[in-house]
Parts: structure tokens; sequence; C-alpha cells
């Protein structure tokens, strides 16, 4: 079956999207994740390569809406200057797995997961997501977010090191630009 992977990942995907051979690995959400202190502003430091992310200054606002839901409102730096928003939804589906959430956005047909790995809230959260396909090969977003535009390096470390223990490979995480973002202060 390996050589099969093989030849979908030669194939041109025409895409941004980190694949690799293999079904997704089993990975540990965190535990007594509690969503109220997980809302607000995070800012984007690192992540694995997303088509949909090519900007800068990548930020998401997480609030509880009245039914329940999350919304997600995303934006990124496209042009100099301009924000780019996008809203979405996030939902747990059950409440005994919280840090499991599911993310749509209008742009996508089908929610992604979005798995907390680590957060300690305040300063940084570690998500992953990975969706298989044909138990052949597999599609993984990760992201490191931080509640600052910087985010030391012996914190960015350790949440880079959750990733690892994940399976994502180090190597391929990509740093966010972060400067000249001041358009949202205004
Ligand atoms: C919810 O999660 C718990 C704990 O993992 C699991 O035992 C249960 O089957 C899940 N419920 C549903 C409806 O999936
Ligand atoms: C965020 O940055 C500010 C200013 O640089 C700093 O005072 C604060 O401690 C930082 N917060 C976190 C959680 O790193």
């Amino acid at each position: 079956m390996w050589w099969m992977c093989l030849l979908l990942l030669v194939a041109p995907l025409g895409s941004a999207q980190t694949f690799s051979c293999g079904a997704c690995p089993r990975v540990e959400p965190q535990k007594g994740f509690e969503v109220q202190r997980y809302l607000g502003r995070w800012f984007e430091i690192t992540k694995l390569p997303a088509s949909f992310e090519r900007g800068k200054c990548i930020e998401a606002n997480y609030a509880l809406r009245q039914d329940g839901t999350i919304e997600v409102l995303n934006k990124q730096m496209e042009q100099p200057g301009t924000l780019t928003p996008i809203v979405g939804t996030a939902v747990i589906r059950n409440q005994s797995e919280p840090a499991k959430l599911a993310v749509g956005f209008s742009y996508y047909s089908l929610p992604g997961m979005y798995w907390v790995l680590y957060t300690d809230y305040d300063s940084v959260t570690v998500v992953y997501s990975c969706t298989d396909i044909l138990r052949l090969f597999r599609v993984e977003f990760g992201w490191v977010l931080a509640r600052n535009r910087t985010l030391s390096d012996e914190t960015r470390a350790m949440a880079e090191g959750v990733l690892e223990k994940a399976g994502v490979k180090l190597c391929q995480l990509i740093p966010t630009d972060q400067t000249g973002c001041s358009v949202d202060t205004l």
C-alpha cells in the first residue's frame, strides 16, 4: 500500500497542505479543557503550511455564542494595511471530550477537527488537526498560537515539542510573520 501513497504524494496536489503517508496518529488532547478560559484573542506563532493561510499577522478570536457554539473570527494580512477576516464556527461535539473541537468555515463544506493538545490559557496553545484519507495518507494541520504576537524561545520550544510528540516534523513548521501588523491597533 505504501507505494500507492507515494504515488499520490508526487502527484501535483496543487496546494500547500501537509500530506504524509499513513493514517492519523493517536493523540491525546488536553485533559480538563475549559473552553471559557480559552476564549478571546490568539496570535499565530508557527504552523504547518496551510493553503488558506498565506498572509501574515494571522490571529484568531474565539467567542461564545448564545447557542453554545463558538464563533471563530480569523484574520490575516494579505495586502499591506488590510486585515482579511473569515468567520467560522467551532463546536464541542462531546462534552466529555471538550478539547476536541470541530471547526467549519463557509469556504469548506466539512468541519475539520481542531484538537487542543496543550494550553495554559494565558500564554500559549497547541492545536492539531488530522484527516485520514483512505487510511493511506493524511492531511495535517498544526498551530502554535499565543496570547502575544511573540513568544519566548523557551515556551515556543515546549509547544513545538507537543506537536513533535504528535508526530509532526518540526522542520515542516513555518513561523508566522507578526511584524508590521499595526493596522489592528487603530
Ligand atoms: C463521549 O466521550 C466519552 C469519553 O471519551 C465516550 O466514552 C463516549 O462514547 C462519547 N460519546 C459519544 C456520543 O460519542
Ligand atoms: C506579552 O507581552 C507583554 C509586553 O511585551 C509582556 O509584558 C507580557 O508579559 C507578555 N505576556 C505573555 C503571556 O507572554
